[in-house]
Parts: C-alpha cells; structure tokens; sequence
C-alpha cells in the first residue's frame, strides 16, 4: 500500500471519537508504569462489531506456525488483510489513533515501513496449547518499537502476561496479568516489555489485532535480514516470505 493509500484510508478514520479519551490519565499511567497501559472498552461497539462479522472470511489466510517450546499460533500478515479486509488498514493508519498514542509516549510515532508484514496483523489462537512464550517485541529497527494490541474474540483462557521495570536495575521486576477483552487496547513499549500469552484449552477461540509504530524505520542490512527471517519461520511463513521478496526484486 503506497502512503497515497495511506492517506486515503485514513481519511475514513473509524476511531474519530478518541477526542472522548484523556490523553492526560493515559499518559501518567503509561510513563509510571514502565512504558505500559490499558484502556478497555476502546474500540467503539459498531467498529468491533463489524471486525467480528468478518472474521470468518478471513479464516483461510491464517497461516499457522509452531516453533517447539516458544510459539505455536495462526497470524494473518498486512498483506492478506489488504487484500480482504481494508478496515484494518484505516484502524493502523486512523490519524487519532496515532495521535492519541504519540500524546501517550511523548514522542512522534511512525508507521512501519510499507514491506513489513507485521505493521499491523491478526494473531489468532484456536486450537489447544496455541500460546507464545516470553519475549520482548524487538523490532530491529534502530528507533522504539511500540506494539498495541487491540483485542477482538476472547473466548479463551489465554492470559497476557508482562514484566515491568525488568530493565531498570534501580526496581524489582513486577509481574502482571491481564485479560485482552474484545475491544479493549493493550499498548506498550516492545523493547521494554517482556511478555507472553498463555496456552489456549480446547475449544479456546482468541483473536488480537497488532498495530505496530516506530520512532526511526531506518534498519542496518543486519537487522532487515533477521526480521525477515523471523517473519517466515515464526509468523506468516516461508513461502509467503519468499514469495514476496522474489516480486519486490523484480
Ligand atoms: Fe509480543
């Protein structure tokens, strides 16, 4: 999508009533508590609503992916959700979400370059033991990554957990937990963040919409590489990937 598109999608802003939101609580909340915050019952009901309804169309681009003892998990790249489900598009480019997010850091937030799969992106857990283990959400670019994630079906045991302060040598990491309701906004600084989501039980149906905002998209050769590499074994899969580089190159 070109940033002409950008433009254009953002135009119908499907978020235009987070005047509504205090910027000011937000950002004591997220600056006091190590870069993390939530606001439930975000999303307005009539956006969430439609999200839903489509979900099943959207069910044959889910790829699945499992890496032993970390990852196992169904994603939907930018790509796929371009190609069929546009709203996702207008959410990640709204001009009042990343206004209202770059309020919240201090900083002016930017969106991913257009070749990253996980500007934004669907994580969908639907079988038993589905989860991820702990990590921090590196992005290998050279400014902050900041991740939200908007929740959309929970049916599901599945639990977020974080680490604060688990970089500040001055405080004891805290652990907490919480649950991604459906329309509420998780949003946090990736490279502070350590986190996880817990294994799903049979029957579990969980579905988070990731949105991912950047202060620098400038990337050493290295770091392009790795992410991509991430890209195929752990989200959207190797052929996707390949597929994709071998177009851009023509
Ligand atoms: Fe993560």
């Amino acid at each position: 999508m070109s940033i002409a598109n950008y433009k254009s999608a953002a135009e119908i802003d499907p978020l235009n009533q987070l005047s509504s939101i205090k910027a000011n609580s937000s950002q004591t909340e997220f600056r006091t508590n190590d870069e993390f915050m939530q606001i439930d019952n975000f999303l307005p009901d009539s956006l969430l609503c439609s999200i839903q309804k489509i979900l099943p169309q959207l069910e044959p681009y889910i790829h699945r992916s499992f890496i032993p003892k970390h990852k196992k998990g169904g994603s939907i790249s930018r790509f796929d959700l371009d190609l069929n489900a546009p709203i996702f598009s207008s959410i990640y480019t709204s001009a009042s979400l990343r206004s209202f997010l770059s309020s919240v850091v201090g900083k002016s937030l930017i969106y991913c370059p257009e070749n990253d799969p996980h500007a934004y992106a669907l994580y969908s857990y639907a079988r038993e033991g589905d989860h991820i283990g702990f990590h921090y959400d590196k992005s290998y670019y050279r400014g902050s990554r900041y991740t939200c994630l908007i929740g959309i079906v929970d049916e599901s045991c599945c639990a977020l957990e974080y680490e604060l302060f688990s970089k500040d040598d001055c405080k004891e990491t805290v652990m907490h937990s919480t649950k991604i309701s459906p329309g509420s906004l998780v949003f946090f600084n990736g490279d502070n963040i350590r986190h996880r989501v817990t294994p799903a039980k049979p029957r579990d149906k969980r579905t988070v919409l990731t949105l991912e905002y950047l202060t620098d998209t400038s990337i050493s050769n290295f770091g392009h590489f790795y992410g991509q590499l991430k890209d195929a074994f752990a989200y959207f899969g190797v052929g996707n990937t390949l597929a994709r580089l071998l177009k851009k190159a023509q």
